[in-house]
């Protein structure tokens, strides 16, 4: 078993990490209607891939015989003023996310549970890779800055990414 305090820390995260999944599906469902089925496509493999993240961190506590408590999910926005917000707030989000995560990995660490510090090493790299993925969105969208072209391509190519299930390997 983790402890009380872990038990609870990763409770509050998979909380956050609902609460991911509900602000990437409303950013999904704000640009389906904003006619950019692509950037729709996005959010929407984001969503599931957080939902995803949720998973993993229920099917450890269930593992180590500990108990999950589904709490409610915070509200979130459901308008962008344009794509480039909408991937602010994304980037911003993932790092309070990290935040959380390297916070659970001090208290493994303060508590010496290396089982639980291990798994959490799997969220510290796909932190990373988040964060990364975000900056790298805005970085295009500033490229393109309001040439209609260059949004049309970037959302035929980003209709093309297709969720592979990452719940596994706990
Ligand atoms: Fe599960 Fe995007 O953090």
């Amino acid at each position: 078993m983790v402890s009380k305090k872990l038990e609870t820390a990763i409770n509050e995260q998979i909380n956050a990490e609902f609460w991911s999944a509900y602000l990437y599906l409303s950013m999904s469902v704000h640009f389906a209607n904003e006619g950019l089925p692509g950037f729709a496509n996005w959010f929407k493999v984001q969503f599931q891939e957080e939902q995803d993240h949720a998973m993993k961190l229920i099917n450890y506590l269930i593992s180590k015989g500990n108990k999950v408590k589904l709490k409610p999910i915070e509200e979130v926005d459901t308008k962008w003023d344009s794509l480039l917000a909408a991937f602010d707030d994304t980037l911003e989000h993932e790092k309070v996310v990290t935040g959380m995560i390297n916070n659970l990995v001090s208290i493994a660490r303060s508590e010496n549970d290396y089982a639980t510090e291990n798994i959490l090493q799997w969220f510290v790299s796909e932190q990373v890779e988040e964060e990364e993925t975000a900056q790298e969105m805005i970085d295009s969208l500033k490229l393109i800055g309001d040439n209609g072209f260059g949004i049309y391509t970037m959302d035929k190519e980003l209709a093309a990414r297709s969720h592979v299930s990452v719940e596994g390997g706990v």
